[in-house]
C-alpha cells in the first residue's frame, strides 16, 4: 500500500506559530501530527509514503528523514503550490500502478486505511472517500447520497441550510490511478472542487463512513480540541514539553506550550497556544491567545481572546481588545 500526504501548505489560520513550523509538526502530546498518520499507515501495512511538500521543506526532511515508522519516505517537491490535487499528479511515477491513499496531513483520525482499501478495491470506483459525520458541515466539503454510498453530489462550504447531509469530506482518499487522467500537469488544482463534482457526475465516486474521532488542526481552537481527544481523561489537561519551566503558582489549563518557553510565577493561562523559546513573566492572564515563537511577556500583564503575537515581539502592556501585534 503507498499513500501520498498533502503536507504544503501554508496554514495561513494558524499563524504566527505556522511562520516558523510547518503545520504537519505541529505537536499533539509532543509529537508530531505526521506522526500519528505514518504510524497508523505503518499499522495498517504501508511501506512507502510521498510527501507533497513545498513550505519549509528542510525543517520537514530534518525532522523525518528518508524512513520513518518502517515506511520509505520520498519527497515530491512542488515549486510553486499545486493546491490539493496538483501533487497528485506530480508524483505520477509514484502512483501510477496501483490504487493509492491520499490523506490531508493536518487530520488527527484513527481511521482503518486497510478497510477503507478494501472498501474501495470492492467498489471498483476511481475514489473512494472516507466521510466523517459533523454537526455543522459549512466549512466543509458535504456530500450527498446515492443508493450504496455513491455519491451523487460533493458540495465545497455550503451553508448550513443548504448543505446536503451532514456527511464531509475527511480527508483521507482512495484512489484508482485513473485519477490521473483527470489531472492536468503542472497546474495548481483542487481535488475538491475540481475532481470529485466531475467523479461524482460520472458515478465514480463512493464513500466510506467513518464512525470514530476525527479532526482537522486547521484553526487554533481545533488544535487545542485535537488534544482533548488524546487526554479524555483529564477534561481540563494542557499539553506542554517537557523542557518548559513553570514557576509557582501558576494555572495552565486546556494549553499547549512549545518547547524550551519559560513561564514565570502566578499565571493564568488558558485556551491559549504558546509557542517555542518564549519567557512569560509572573502574574500574567492570557485566555484564548496564539502566541508566536521567540515571544517576551514583561509581568502583570492581561492579555484578551483572539489575540495573536507574532514571534520575537515584546509585549510590555495589556491587551484588553483582541488585536494581531506583528
Ligand atoms: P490555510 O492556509 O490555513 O487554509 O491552511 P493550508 O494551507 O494547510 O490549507 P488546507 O487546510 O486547506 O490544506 C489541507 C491539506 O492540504 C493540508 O495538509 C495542507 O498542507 C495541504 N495543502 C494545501 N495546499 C497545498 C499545496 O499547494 N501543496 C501541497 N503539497 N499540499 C497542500
Amino acid at each position: 500500500m503507498k499513500a501520498l500526504l498533502l503536507i504544503g501548505g501554508l496554514a495561513t489560520r494558524l499563524r504566527p506559530l505556522s511562520l516558523n513550523r510547518p503545520k504537519c509538526l505541529f505537536p499533539l502530546q509532543n509529537k508530531p501530527i505526521i506522526e500519528y498518520l505514518l504510524e497508523n499507515l505503518s499499522n495498517a501495512g504501508c511501506k512507502e509514503a510521498i510527501l507533497a511538500v513545498n513550505n519549509l521543506v528542510d525543517t520537514i526532511e530534518r525532522h523525518l528523514g528518508e524512513e520513518k515508522y518502517g515506511i520509505k519516505l520520498h519527497y515530491s517537491l512542488e515549486e510553486t503550490p499545486l493546491g490539493t490535487g496538483g501533487p497528485v499528479k506530480l508524483a505520477q511515477k509514484y502512483l501510477c500502478d496501483d490504487d493509492f491513499l491520499v490523506l490531508n496531513g493536518d487530520i488527527l483520525s484513527f481511521i482503518d486505511y486497510r478497510a477503507l482499501m478494501n472498501k474501495h478495491k470492492n467498489n471498483k470506483s476511481t475514489a473512494t472517500l472516507t466521510l466523517t459525520q459533523v454537526k455543522d458541515p459549512s466549512r466543509f466539503g458535504v456530500v450527498r447520497f446515492g443508493s450504496n454510498d455513491a455519491i451523487k453530489e460533493f458540495v465545497e462550504k455550503p451553508t448550513k441550510e443548504e448543505a446536503p447531509s451532514n456527511w464531509i469530506n475527511a480527508g483521507c482518499y482512495a484512489l484508482n490511478p485513473e485519477i490521473l487522467d483527470y489531472i492536468p500537469a503542472d497546474k495548481k488544482i483542487s481535488i475538491e472542487r475540481e475532481v470529485f463534482p466531475k467523479l461524482a457526475d460520472e458515478n465514480k465516486l463512493k464513500g466510506y463512513r467513518y464512525y470514530g474521532e476525527w479532526i482537522d488542526i486547521g484553526v487554533p481552537d481545533d488544535y487545542l480540541q485535537a488534544h482533548k481527544i488524546l487526554q479524555t481523561k483529564n477534561e481540563r489537561a494542557s499539553s506542554i514539553h517537557p523542557s518548559v519551566k513553570i514557576g509557582i503558582g501558576s494555572k495552565i489549563l486546556d494549553s499547549i506550550i512549545w518547547e524550551n518557553t519559560s513561564i514565570g510565577n502566578t499565571n493564568e493561562i488558558t485556551d491559549t497556544i504558546i509557542g517555542a523559546n518564549c519567557i512569560i513573566g509572573d502574574r500574567i492572564k492570557i485566555t484564548g491567545a496564539v502566541i508566536g515563537d521567540g515571544v517576551t511577556i514583561k509581568n502583570d500583564i492581561i492579555i484578551s481572546t483572539g489575540t495573536r503575537v507574532w514571534p520575537n515581539k515584546i509585549v510590555e502592556a495589556s491587551i484588553v481588545e483582541a488585536k494581531e501585534i506583528k
